[in-house]
């Protein structure tokens, strides 16, 4: 995935104007709609911690704890963890000092009451949430990405089998781990995953447009294309306070 001329130029601006403080980001969308791949894109670009609530189950999963456990029963059912398990996983995260300099967070909120525990973290930390992105992917295409997925066992960077596949087979590009296939990307479990997705979570698109944070990004095309937009409308976000600040200077 090279980067175009275009994508440059907007993260040079908004490496310029953001101090990365404020960029508290969370990607919304469904199962496979490409939170993960993006994440990868913008937590390089502008150096935000990525927290991702799949991948923190399965780390603990793999690491056998009580918790990766209990993850277990509801990830190979397409359910959701229950909340308040989620949500103190999250504030146990993010109240580390490497979430000090700004965060996206990758698969959570994902029900209302996690937004009001989201609400309840930033503010114990003082701090806004700065934009919401929505990644609006169909289901059909959904499922076709769902069931060529791979995913390296190392630093769980996704590829793709036909969209994104790796230089060698089996192989992860950025840190040469092994690639394979996660339990929940079978038929059954992934119409589960939409089924909880369009019941639990899709009401939290009309509750941040209500807040006035979310924007919507068209999440099907190229990768990289996806990416300028989403930077492009991340840049939008932090110009006010770069006049703001002007302003006060
Ligand atoms: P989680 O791991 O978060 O799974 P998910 O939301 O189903 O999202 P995915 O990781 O499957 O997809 P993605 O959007 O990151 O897409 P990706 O970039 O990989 O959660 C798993 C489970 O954990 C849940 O079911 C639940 O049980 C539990 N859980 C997690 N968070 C929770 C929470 N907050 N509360 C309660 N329970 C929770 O892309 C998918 C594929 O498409 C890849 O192969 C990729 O290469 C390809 N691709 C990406 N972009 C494109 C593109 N533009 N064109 C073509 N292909 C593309």
């Amino acid at each position: 995935m090279t980067l175009s001329v275009v994508d440059a130029a907007v993260i040079e601006d908004v490496a310029d104007v953001a101090p990365v403080s404020y960029i508290n980001l969370v990607l919304l969308g469904g199962p496979g709609s490409g939170k993960g791949t993006q994440a990868e894109q913008l937590k390089n670009k502008l150096g935000l911690l990525h927290v991702a609530t799949g991948d923190l189950f399965r780390m603990n999963l793999k690491n056998n704890t009580e918790l990766g456990q209990l993850a277990r029963t509801y990830m190979d059912r397409g359910e959701l963890v229950p909340d308040d398990v989620t949500a103190a996983m999250v504030r146990d995260r993010l109240g580390q000092p490497d979430a000090q300099a700004g965060f996206l967070l990758d698969g959570f909120p994902r029900t209302l009451p996690q937004a009001a525990a989201l609400a309840e973290i930033l503010m114990d930390m003082e701090r806004e949430l700065s934009m919401v992105l929505y990644i609006k992917v169909s289901d059909e295409e959904i499922i076709s990405r769902l069931s060529g997925r791979r995913v390296c066992r190392e630093c769980q960077t996704p590829y793709h089998v036909k969209f994104n596949p790796p230089a060698q087979e089996g192989v992860c590009d950025r840190c040469g781990g092994e690639l394979y296939q996660r339990a929940d990307d079978n038929p059954a479990t992934i119409r589960a995953r939409l089924e909880t997705y369009h019941e639990q979570t899709a009401p939290l698109i009309e509750y941040y447009q209500q807040i006035g944070v979310l924007r919507a990004i068209d999440g099907e095309g190229e990768v990289s294309e996806i990416t300028t937009n989403v930077l492009a409308a991340v840049q939008e976000l932090i110009k006010p306070k770069t006049a703001l600040k002007m302003s006060y200077a």
